[in-house]
C-alpha cells in the first residue's frame, strides 16, 4: 500500500502528479486555508506532509497526529514548524536550501534598487497624471554603486547579495551574523565582518537576511533605527517580526531614515496599516523566490523530501537529521 500524505496548499500539477506515483495524496488544489482543527483532521492516517509558510506544525498538532514522519517545507524559511516539537516526536521536517539562493539574493537587490531610486513611488505619481513636468529633484534617490551596504545575517543569500553588491556594483560590503566567515568566503564575498552597532551606523543600505528566531525578534526597532544614517535605506527579505514594523512606519514617515523595500511583514498577510500610507516604502507580498523556475525547483525539492524519506529512507535537506537516527519509514 502507498504511504498516505497531504499536499496543504495548491501546488504545480506536475508536482502532484509526481507525488501520486508513490502516494496516495490528499490535495487542496482549490487553495483553502485551513483553520488548525482541519488541518489536523486532515493529517489523520497521513506519514508525510507537504507544507509551505502558513501551516504551523506545532506540539498540538504533532500530538493529534502520532503518524505523522515528516513535514516538507517548500521554503527555506521553517519559523512555521515548532522544530524541537518535532524532533522530540520523532517527525522529521524538511526544508528548501540552495535551489533559491541566488534568486532570492536578485530580488534583495532588486528591492534595494527600487528602494533607493524611488522607483514605485515614482510610478504612482506618473500613474496618478502627476507629471507635468521635469523638476531637478525629481524622484532624486540614493546612490547605489560605491555606497556602503550591509548585510545582517550572513548565510548563503546573504552571501549571494553581498557578492552582487560587491563585484556588480563597486560597494563596500559589511556584515554582521552570529558566526563570522571564514577569511576565504569573507574574501569570495568582498565582506568585512563588524559590530551590529557599527553595521547599522555604517550602512547607506541595510539588508536583512536572517532567519526568525525567538532571537531575531525586532532586531530591528526604534534603537536600532535610531543608529542609522537619516539616509539610508532599510530591506527586509527575511522574515516578518525582524522589524518591529511599527517603529519602522514611524521613523519613515518622520524621514529618521530615507526609505525601506519590504518583502515580508509582521502577522503578514496582513500590513500595518501606517505603512501603507507612508510613500517612501516599497511593498511586495513576500515573493523574493518567485521566479517560474525557482518555484518549480522549491516544489520538486519539496516533494524528492517526502519521496526519498518515505519511500528510500533518504531525505535530502533534513532540518534535524538526528532524527533518523531512530526513525524506520
Ligand atoms: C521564503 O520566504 C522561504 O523561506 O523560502
Ligand atoms: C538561506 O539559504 C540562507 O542561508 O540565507
Amino acid at each position: 500500500m502507498k504511504p498516505s500524505i497531504l499536499v496543504a496548499r495548491a501546488v504545480f500539477p506536475e508536482t502532484l502528479a509526481k507525488l501520486q506515483q508513490h502516494f496516495d495524496v490528499q490535495a487542496n488544489q482549490d487553495d483553502v486555508l485551513w483553520t488548525k482543527p482541519q488541518l489536523i483532521e486532515r493529517l489523520q492516517g497521513k506519514a508525510g506532509a507537504f507544507t509551505t509558510g502558513s501551516e504551523r506544525i506545532d506540539a498540538e498538532v504533532l500530538a493529534a497526529c502520532p503518524g505523522l514522519k515528516l513535514c516538507a517545507n517548500m521554503a527555506v524559511g521553517f519559523n512555521n514548524f515548532d522544530l524541537a516539537a518535532m524532533t522530540a516526536r520523532g517527525v522529521l521536517a524538511t526544508n528548501t536550501p540552495d535551489v533559491l539562493t541566488e534568486t532570492t539574493a536578485d530580488f534583495g537587490f532588486a528591492l534595494l534598487m527600487a528602494t533607493a531610486r524611488r522607483i514605485t513611488e515614482s510610478e504612482h505619481f506618473l500613474r496618478a497624471g502627476k507629471w507635468d513636468r521635469w523638476r531637478f529633484d525629481m524622484f532624486a534617490g540614493s546612490e547605489v554603486h560605491g555606497s556602503t551596504l550591509g548585510i545582517l545575517g550572513m548565510g548563503r543569500i546573504g552571501q549571494g547579495i553581498a557578492k552582487r553588491g560587491a563585484h556588480g556594483f563597486g560597494m563596500k560590503v559589511i556584515y554582521h551574523n552570529r558566526s563570522r566567515l571564514s577569511p576565504e568566503l569573507e574574501r569570495a564575498c568582498g565582506a568585512a565582518y563588524v559590530s551590529k552597532e557599527d553595521l547599522l551606523r555604517q550602512a547607506d543600505h541595510l539588508v536583512l537576511v536572517l532567519p526568525y528566531t525567538p532571537q531575531s525578534h525586532h532586531a530591528i526597532g526604534a534603537a536600532e533605527i535610531a543608529l542609522m544614517k537619516p539616509t539610508a535605506t532599510l530591506v527586509n527579505i527575511a522574515r516578518g517580526g525582524i522589524v518591529d514594523d511599527a517603529a519602522l512606519a514611524q521613523a519613515l514617515r518622520e524621514r529618521r531614515i530615507a526609505a525601506a523595500g519590504l518583502d515580508v511583514f509582521e502577522g503578514e498577510p496582513k500590513v500595518h496599516p501606517d505603512l501603507l500610507t507612508v510613500p517612501n516604502v516599497v511593498l511586495t507580498p513576500h515573493i523574493a523566490s518567485a521566479t517560474v523556475q525557482t518555484r518549480r525547483a522549491m516544489a520538486e525539492l519539496a516533494a524528492d523530501n517526502l519521496i526519498g524519506f518515505l519511500v528510500n529512507g533518504k531525505p535530502l535537506t533534513p532540518l534535524n537529521p538526528e532524527v533518523l537516527q531512530g526513525a524506520r519509514a
